[in-house]
């Protein structure tokens, strides 16, 4: 494979864009492939084997793109489909799931790690099993918090709703005591302030993307598969629907890495 094929990222809608924010300012060599499946977001609800199926899909048109490496830029995905595709795709895959633990368990002080998630994401017991392999008596506690993915669609990212609402999702977590909270969900990063008054200023907020796209950059040049001419990286972005409104959300999220969106139906 060559060091110059681009990056698969995937996501199932904008979320991901968050991710690859970071591996624009982090891998800036590296051309990247973005598939945002929003034609059948949400993901958080789905079933396993649903996610798994829709996962399958996407990676196998990324592998027919060219691709040399895949990340997986949705927590909901890793949790239920990160396993699957390692086996079965001979590419390295990468999920935000590994790094958002081991970022969670390098800066908790008490061992009481909060996370919270999609319903899939937290029933998979994904965070869970991660962050006890790294730190096996970490108390972890979990919380599925369901509205916040359409509060934030809703652009009601600090309203008093949001507010009360995330009081109600984040009530168990403060009881816990957490000193650390993963935010285990791409639409998350976005609620930070309020999420941050509710559980309040001592707790730490972990986002995977940041870690996610340096684990990218450590596995590349592991691998030998680092891309190091400058000037050659490309961005493509498609939307499985609505590539207007993808277009328009992510200029203001990425600025002028994306001036084209191309729509793709799978499945
Ligand atoms: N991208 C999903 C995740 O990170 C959130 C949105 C969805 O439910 O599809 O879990």
């Amino acid at each position: 494979m060559s060091s110059s094929a681009p990056i698969g990222v995937f996501d199932s809608g904008m979320g991901g864009l968050t991710v690859v924010r970071e591996m624009i300012s982090q891998l800036p060599n590296e051309s990247i492939i973005y598939f945002g499946d929003t034609a059948r977001v949400p993901y958080g609800p789905k079933s396993p084997d649903t996610v798994l199926r829709y996962s399958r899909e996407i990676t196998a048109f990324l592998k027919g793109e060219g691709v040399k490496a895949l990340v997986v830029a949705c927590n909901t995905a890793t949790a239920h489909a990160l396993p699957a595709l390692r086996e079965e795709f001979d590419f390295p895959i990468i999920g935000v799931i590994e790094p958002g633990a081991r970022a969670a368990v390098a800066v908790t002080k008490t061992k009481r790690v909060g996370v919270i998630g999609t319903a899939g994401t937290i029933k998979s017991l994904a965070y869970e099993k991660e962050i006890r392999k790294l730190l096996p008596d970490a108390q972890v506690t979990a919380q599925a918090c369901a509205l916040f993915v359409p509060l934030v669609e809703e652009g009601w990212l600090d309203s008093e709703v949001t507010r009360a609402i995330a009081r109600n999702y984040l009530a168990p977590l403060v009881s816990s005591d957490v000193d650390t909270l993963v935010l285990g969900c791409t639409h998350y990063p976005l609620m930070k302030t309020v999420i941050g008054n509710v559980v309040g200023r001592d707790v730490r907020l972990i986002d995977s993307a940041h870690e996610t796209a340096r684990e990218a950059g450590e596995v590349l040049r592991a691998d030998g598969l680092e891309n190091t001419t400058p000037n050659g990286a490309r961005y493509r972005f498609i939307a499985s629907d609505a590539p207007d409104t993808f277009l328009a959300l992510g200029q203001r999220f990425l600025g002028s890495s994306i001036d084209r969106v191309e729509t793709l139906t799978l499945g």
